[in-house]
């Protein structure tokens, strides 16, 4: 029986204000790679992790109603992640079989199957895509800009946080349906990726723009139909200023907001009423079911080169913390993944 190393990802203790590497530490601990005899789980070689924002929030002291996912000081950080099966007590899995879903940040987990959200079948495209543009953040550009956005052919989106996991998504996704796309992102290097690798028609550097409600008019003299809410705070309240009649504020997430103990204000909700605009805030969870659809809508976009995916690649889980943490000053570019191991 044998008995495996199992490096792990710590949540040290709880965070207030910005998270740093330090809130987390790495250990080794053993793990017997057999399944306990007549158990129904599932042992897991965890291959690729996904960075996600929302991740920063299962860290804080936990307040109000429970939420079973929140992290526990001394316990390994949890998440998205692609996994191979290594032996399995659930009939819907197999040894070698390749999935995604709910995992531990560690190298090898005994989980319930009912972690697990998908097998993975079309091993065609990049493996990591499965964080991605073929996981969690897909979905969630897809149904927030489809299902909750309700977008329309030709219509005008503007899209924050432009260059991560959700949003080249949601741009390229508008373009497929002939729209007018521009995207707000926090460098020179990222905006550039917008017009320039995803097919938008503009974006703007939000850091370097004194007056964002002027940027949004340079860029929207007609104004907004759907803005898709990555980052909340200063840019939703501009945004507010230049939605369209019967414009739609799917609310994806607000990264700007996570990690201030004094949220921003925003004082321009009233323009909800004016322009009878529809804010509408979502879960990735609400919309899983979509998934065999959503495959069926990207996987020959991805195929045929209508839909590119970037990526930034951090190697190993000692730099975890480092990679998490990075999401918060915007040092990646791209979707931020995590290899466990490669194979
Ligand atoms: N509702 C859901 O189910 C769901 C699912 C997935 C993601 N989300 C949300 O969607 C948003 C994007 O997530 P993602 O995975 O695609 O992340 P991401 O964009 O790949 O990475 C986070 C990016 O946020 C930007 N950012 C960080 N601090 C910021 C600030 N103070 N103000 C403005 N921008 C800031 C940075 O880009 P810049 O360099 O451009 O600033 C950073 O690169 C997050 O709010 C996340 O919580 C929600």
């Amino acid at each position: 029986m044998a008995q495996m190393r199992n490096k792990q990802v710590l949540l040290r203790d709880h965070v207030t204000g910005f998270p740093k590497e330090s809130d987390m530490n790495i250990v080794e601990s053993t793990i017997t790679l057999k399944l306990p005899q007549g158990s129904n789980h599932v042992l897991l070689k965890n291959l690729y992790l996904s960075c996600d924002p929302y991740m920063r929030n299962l860290m804080n002291k936990p307040e109000g109603p429970p939420n079973s996912r929140a992290y526990t000081p001394g316990s390994p950080l949890t998440g998205y992640g692609v996994s191979k099966v290594l032996e399995s007590g659930h009939p819907n899995y197999k040894e070698g079989d390749l999935v995604w879903g709910f995992t531990n940040w560690e190298e090898y987990s005994l989980l319930s199957s009912a972690q697990i959200l998908f097998k993975i079948e079309h091993t065609d495209v990049p493996l990591t895509y499965y964080t991605g543009i073929l996981g969690m953040p897909g979905v969630t550009a897809y149904a927030g800009l489809f299902e909750v956005g309700s977008l329309q052919k030709g219509e005008k989106v503007f899209v924050s946080a432009a260059s991560g996991a959700v949003g080249q998504l949601v741009g390229q996704f508008a373009k497929l349906n002939d729209c007018y796309v521009v995207g707000s992102a926090g460098s020179k290097e990222k905006v550039d990726l917008l017009t320039d690798k995803f097919g938008f028609d503009g974006g703007f550097n939000y850091k370097e723009e004194p007056d964002l409600d002027a940027a949004l008019k340079r860029h929207f003299p007609e104004g907004i139909d759907v803005y898709f809410e990555n980052v909340g705070g200063k840019t939703l309240d501009a945004v507010l200023l230049n939605m369209r009649l019967h414009g739609r504020i799917p609310v994806c997430g607000m990264i700007s907001q996570y990690n201030l103990t004094e949220h921003d204000g925003v004082t321009n909700l009233a323009q909800i009423i004016y322009k009878r605009v529809r804010l509408q805030g979502f879960n990735f969870m609400d919309w899983v079911h979509l998934y065999p659809k959503f495959l069926d809508f990207l996987l020959p976009n991805i195929r045929e080169g209508k839909v590119v995916y970037v990526e930034d690649i951090a190697e190993g889980l000692e730099n975890g913390p480092s990679a998490l943490v990075g999401l918060f000053s915007g040092r990646n570019v791209g979707k931020q993944v995590l290899v466990v191991s490669h194979e």
